[in-house]
């Protein structure tokens, strides 16, 4: 799938081929005929944010931090300097500094974006935090280990401060198109979903002390698992996956440093209100790069076709009006979405869309699907991490 952002016109167009062709065709006439949504500042504050992280996909540059209106950039940092001065020019930011660790030290900086490798994201994210910083990081929350979850969770909760997890698939506009269905109970109870994440590449992507080599695919789930947490706020609470063993001498024994052997994983969750869900990363499938998902619920269902259901009125589907310097940015137009909704809860006070409760929510699950199967897909338990009720 491209990463072209999806305006609320392409989406409508996006439905217009199948069985919906009639309704998306009343529908493009009408979205022609409303006005654009506008934005409306909630505030004139400037949110005083540091930026770390510009390495293989150059993220810390690509949120729109540097555009959003409630923004100032106040300091960068990334641990080779050429990355760190790149960083700086596209931010148009004059302070630099050598770490993030240095960087968390600044007391003028209220806010940190984390854009690091991802075996160090919670680390990262607990030092911020642990300096009186809100954070917004790139996915997933935490790597391969249900241990670094818990001790993030803990930190954001003794900490009282705004996490909010850059899940891209949580902002494209199927994804939202669906969460808007569903809280307006056009689907229903999910009775099965389904979310995908294929990534084939010819070569070995680049990382930062090589943590993409032979990486446990649903390490990596948050692409395919926001398309049920995302859309409903539910939870996965066991799992049975299979992997794929790779052929690359990186998934043959001593070929990478976590054992494993899995180019691909295809796990199948029960959720907390008795449906299924089949979320997979995969690697091998021949040049296919793509993240979609879809939802099968009593009222109705969601996919690359549109909804269909027994809900004929139709709540707004369009997401959320940016401040017009702000780009809607990649993978579907998310990244300007994500930035404007943790700049918005920091400055409104309350939890970001992707909380850290929702964060661990579509994490964890994958962490456990790789344990189940290296145990040939035995049933596990997924451990839950939402505050007690
Ligand atoms: N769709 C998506 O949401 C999506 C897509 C691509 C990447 N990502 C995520 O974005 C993140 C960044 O990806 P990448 O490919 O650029 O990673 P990378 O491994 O290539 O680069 C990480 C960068 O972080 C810097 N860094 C590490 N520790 C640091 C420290 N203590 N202080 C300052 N800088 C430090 C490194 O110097 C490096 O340049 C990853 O976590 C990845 O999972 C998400």
């Amino acid at each position: 799938m491209s990463n072209q952002p999806m305006d609320r016109r392409d989406f409508v167009r996006s439905i217009s081929a199948g069985p919906l062709a009639a309704l998306a065709a009343s529908a493009a006439a009408a979205e022609s005929a409303k006005p654009e949504k506008k934005w409306q500042p909630v505030s004139d504050r400037k949110i005083r944010v540091g930026i770390v992280g510009y390495g293989t996909c150059r993220f810390g540059a690509a949120f729109g931090f540097q555009d959003h209106p409630n923004v100032q950039v106040v300091a960068v940092s990334d641990l080779f300097p050429d990355r760190c001065a790149a960083l700086a020019k596209a931010c148009r930011c004059a302070k630099t500094c050598e770490s993030l660790e240095m960087l968390v030290k600044d007391p003028a900086i209220e806010a940190v974006f984390v854009a690091t490798d991802a075996p160090s994201h919670a680390r990262h994210c607990i030092e911020a935090l642990n300096h009186g910083k809100h954070v917004m990081c790139a996915v997933p929350a935490a790597f391969g280990s249900i241990e670094e979850a818990a001790q993030l969770v803990e930190t954001v909760k003794k900490t009282g401060l705004k996490y909010m997890m850059a899940e891209t698939s949580y902002y494209r506009a199927d994804c939202h198109a669906m969460r808007t269905i569903y809280r307006a109970g056009g689907l229903g109870r999910i009775v099965y979903s389904e979310g995908e994440y294929y990534h084939h590449s010819t070569s070995q992507i680049g990382s930062y002390k090589d943590w993409r080599v032979g990486l446990p695919p649903l390490w990596y789930p948050t692409h395919s698992t926001a398309y049920y947490v995302g859309v409903t706020g539910k939870r996965f609470t066991s799992v049975s996956c299979q992997g794929f063993r790779g052929t690359a001498a990186k998934y043959q024994p001593g070929g990478n440093r976590y054992k494993n052997p899995f180019a691909d994983e295809i796990a199948l969750f029960q959720t907390n209100e008795g449906g299924a869900s089949r979320m997979l990363m995969a690697h091998s499938t021949q040049g296919l790069v793509s993240e979609t998902g879809r939802v099968f619920g009593e009222r109705g269902w969601f996919d690359a076709s549109g909804y269909h259901g027994a809900e004929k009125k139709l709540p707004d589907m369009e997401r959320p009006p940016l401040p017009p310097t702000m780009p809607p940015g990649g993978h579907g137009g998310s990244h300007g979405q994500l930035t404007h909704e943790f700049i918005s809860a920091i400055l409104e006070d309350r939890q970001p869309a992707v909380s850290i409760y929702e964060a661990l929510a579509m994490t964890v699950g994958g962490i456990i699907a790789h344990q189940s199967a290296l145990k040939g897909g035995e049933s596990l338990k997924v451990p839950q991490f939402d505050p007690k009720a």
